[in-house]
């Protein structure tokens, strides 16, 4: 275990808030493992105008780690982050707030990668917000090589449809690794078998549509049982728990 990427393809399904919801979940569902988020979406940021919107220190962030240049340690990579929780079991890796700060990311993205198999060996899974597929500056080292990739829709043909194009896209360049899933965070009404047929997935991580946690995500206001009781948090460590049954173990990145 293990590197999960998501993305989407159309709109703003809610990528972050997934992303943001499974690494909370993460050591929860996960008892003993650590988690990084990676925020990777290269037409900026929605961390940081969101959970991060106080501000981060100058001293993190993907951008400090590329002018490193080369190689990077795992210890590299969490000098770079911060941590969401006093036990630092959850930490996230901020992105770039303007697209044209994520121009020069592109070998830093690939060193990364590499950090991330040594960082899972190290007990500390991965989970990459890469954003919507087709930028012009896509880290799509993420997309290739994860363990897993969840492409994010609404249950909406507008949603659906486009998305299905990325997943056979992405299914094609991903010969050897597990095959795209879907990750649905508001089922409009279809069932899990209906998006699953639409997307071309035989796979669906179901999480839920909830605006309050949603929001609270947003505020960075992620404490209390209100909040670890929601539907999107049960969800969310229900969707990590499938995710260590779908990821073989070792099978990270090699
Ligand atoms: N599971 C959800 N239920 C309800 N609203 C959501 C959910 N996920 C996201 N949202 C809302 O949708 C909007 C876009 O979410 P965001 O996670 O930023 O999407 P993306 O990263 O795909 O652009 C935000 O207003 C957010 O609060
Ligand atoms: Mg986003």
């Amino acid at each position: 275990m293990s590197v999960v990427a998501l993305c989407s393809a159309h709109g703003a399904p809610g990528v972050t808030t997934a992303a943001l919801a499974l690494c909370w979940s993460w050591p929860q569902a996960r008892p003993g493992r650590r988690v990084l988020l990676v925020d990777a979406d290269p037409a900026g940021s929605g961390l940081l105008t969101g959970y991060l919107s106080p501000g981060v220190p100058d001293s993190v962030g993907v951008s400090v780690l590329a002018a490193a240049r080369g190689a990077l340690t795992p210890e590299q990579v969490i000098g770079c982050s911060l941590a969401l929780d006093a036990e630092g079991a959850r930490m996230v890796l901020p992105g770039v707030a303007d697209p044209v700060q994520a121009r020069p990311l592109g070998s830093m993205w690939t060193a990364l990668v590499s950090a991330a198999r040594d960082l899972s060996d190290a007990g500390v899974d991965v989970v990459v917000d890469v954003g919507r597929v087709g930028h012009q500056f896509e880290p799509r080292v993420w997309l290739t090589q994860a363990d897993l990739v969840g492409v994010v829709v609404a249950g909406t043909v507008a949603s659906v449809a486009p998305a299905a194009a990325a997943v056979r896209g992405l299914a094609v360049e991903r010969t050897g690794r597990l095959a795209p899933v879907g990750v649905v965070t508001d089922a409009g009404g279809y069932s899990r078998v209906q998006i699953a047929e639409a997307m071309g997935v035989t796979e669906v991580l179901e999480l839920a549509a909830d605006e309050w946690a949603a929001r609270a995500f947003a505020a960075g206001e992620v404490a209390g049982w209100r909040f670890e009781r929601s539907p999107l948090l049960r969800a969310a460590r229900a969707a990590v728990e499938r995710v260590g049954a779908l990821v073989p173990e070792r099978a990270v990145l090699r």
